[in-house]
């Protein structure tokens, strides 16, 4: 009979102490211990000789080992094998975290078909969903791949049906919901998840088996028993959005097997998820001509320059502090903005209300937009709208200078073939190309800008 254990284990990090604490010492994280119990056989393996360790793969040169082996499962859907860096590649561990509801079950039905008409077998394995929920959501995305399905929540027999049909790829919808027979703490808890994904970690890496698995997210945003999940794996897929919106966005976090920079964009509709190839255009629909307060700029996500538009709303405040809120992007960021505005530009902000929005629900992180924040800001301000073909990129540096930005030629390009002919870019920023069609403003500082354009 194996010896049981009980430990205490952080649900959010896995740290593992005998007694019980009120904060983790290793994520400091407060009130996350949770009592678990594990059996002392599921550690025996490495006391056991042989077996476990079979010394079938000897250690080879580097310049021996070929590449033309590892293929990718190409789904065909564009935006998700570009985020996974060119397609699944065999034996890999993929997981794809995101809210309840955004539509991870969605986007994988909708991959797996492709990829099975592609050739590929699969298996889907829900622990959430019945058959026959899985069917109706099926016939409404107007899924007719051969797909092979079951529901089933213990690892044991998830990993006894993969045996069975050898899929190529393996799908497990989530691990939130299956647990292991043997352990005694809840499905979903830390030990389980850990146990679960070792397990699933072992059969793709012994059978050149791609699995992916769904993942929950926490209220906080983290991928439910996260970091853990997150070093097991080899890819970490995020998909996000707005739940009132359509727009979604497929994120890498980590991938061994690419680039983390690449994103993939999805619209949810009535008939399942759409690529959206151009995001730029999706962004900028809605935007109104001679809109007060609207200025576009031009990111980059990865390798993709995506045009975006960025709104703000300047009032006088009735507050004694008063209210600054951001929304996609980081309110620090607004506060340098705002903070450099009055001090090089001499435009007073403090006792005016700050709302600054990036619409459709994109995400600013990059600090080349500060331009096009201000000009937004300043816009809103003196109520005088920019020209409705601008679109304006620079950092914002402490000392009020325009501070030049990467891949401006891209960006430019990008911006032109949207129509944008008229761009603010950093006095020392580098073009290689000539553009055509465009009248290019070169700044170098923020009184220059405020003069220029207000
Ligand atoms: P789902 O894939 O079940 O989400 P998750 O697996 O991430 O929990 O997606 C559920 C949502 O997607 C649901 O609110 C309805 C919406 N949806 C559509 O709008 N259109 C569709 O064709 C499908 C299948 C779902
Ligand atoms: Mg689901």
């Amino acid at each position: 009979m194996a010896k049981i254990k009980t430990i205490f284990a952080c649900q959010s990090c896995g740290a593992q102490s005998p007694k019980w604490q009120g904060k983790c010492p290793d994520c400091g994280e407060w009130n996350t211990f949770a009592e678990e119990t594990f059996s002392k056989a599921s550690q025996d393996r490495k006391t056991q000789p042989g077996g476990f360790y079979s010394l079938s793969d000897k250690p080879i040169a580097l310049g021996e080992i070929s590449l033309d082996k590892t293929p990718r499962y190409k789904s065909g859907l564009n935006e998700l094998d570009r985020v996974l860096g060119g397609g699944v590649v065999p034996g890999s561990l993929v997981l794809l975290g995101g809210d309840p509801g955004i539509g991870k079950s969605t986007l994988i039905l909708q991959a797996l078909d492709r990829l099975a008409k592609n050739g590929c077998s699969v298996l889907y394995v829900t622990g959430e969903e019945s058959k026959e929920q899985i069917k109706m959501r099926a016939d409404r995305l107007k899924i007719n791949a051969k797909l092979m399905i079951v529901t089933e929540n213990i690892l044991e027999k998830v990993l006894a049906h993969a045996d069975t049909l050898k899929p190529q790829i393996l799908v497990v919808d989530s691990i939130q919901t299956v647990f292991m027979e043997n352990l005694e703490s809840a499905p979903g808890s830390v030990s389980q998840i850990r146990e679960c994904a070792g397990k699933l970690l072992y059969y793709s890496k012994s059978t050149g088996c791609a699995t992916l698995l769904i993942g929950h997210v926490t209220k906080d945003g983290a991928i439910a028993g996260p970091r853990l999940l997150e070093h097991m794996v080899d890819t970490v897929l995020y998909f996000e959005g707005e739940h009132s919106g359509a727009f979604r966005i497929l994120r890498t976090i980590k991938n061994r097997f690419g680039s983390t920079q690449e994103i993939g964009v999805f619209e949810m509709t009535q008939a399942g998820l759409l690529e959206v190839g151009n995001p730029s255009e999706h962004f900028l629909r809605d935007r109104g001509e001679q809109a007060i307060g609207s200025c576009v700029t031009t990111c980059l996500e990865g390798t993709r320059p995506i045009l975006v538009e960025v709104q703000a709303l300047v009032g006088s405040s009735n507050l004694a502090t008063p209210r600054r809120t951001t929304v996609g992007i980081d309110s620090g960021r607004v506060a340098l903005i705002t903070a450099v505005l009055e001090k090089f530009a001499g435009v007073q902000l403090f006792n005016q209300d700050l709302y600054i929005s990036v619409a459709g629900g994109f995400k600013l992180t990059e600090p080349a937009a500060d331009v096009a924040v201000m000009l937004a800001l300043m816009s809103s301000f003196r109520n005088k709208p920019l020209p409705s073909h601008l679109s304006a990129v620079g950092e914002i540096g402490l000392t009020g200078e325009i501070r030049s930005v990467s891949f401006l030629d891209k960006r430019l390009n990008e911006a032109v073939k949207l129509g944008y002919n008229l761009a603010v870019i950093p006095q020392k920023g580098k073009l290689e190309e000539k553009h055509k069609d465009l009248e290019l403003l070169r700044i170098n500082t923020v009184a220059d800008l405020v003069e220029s354009f207000f």
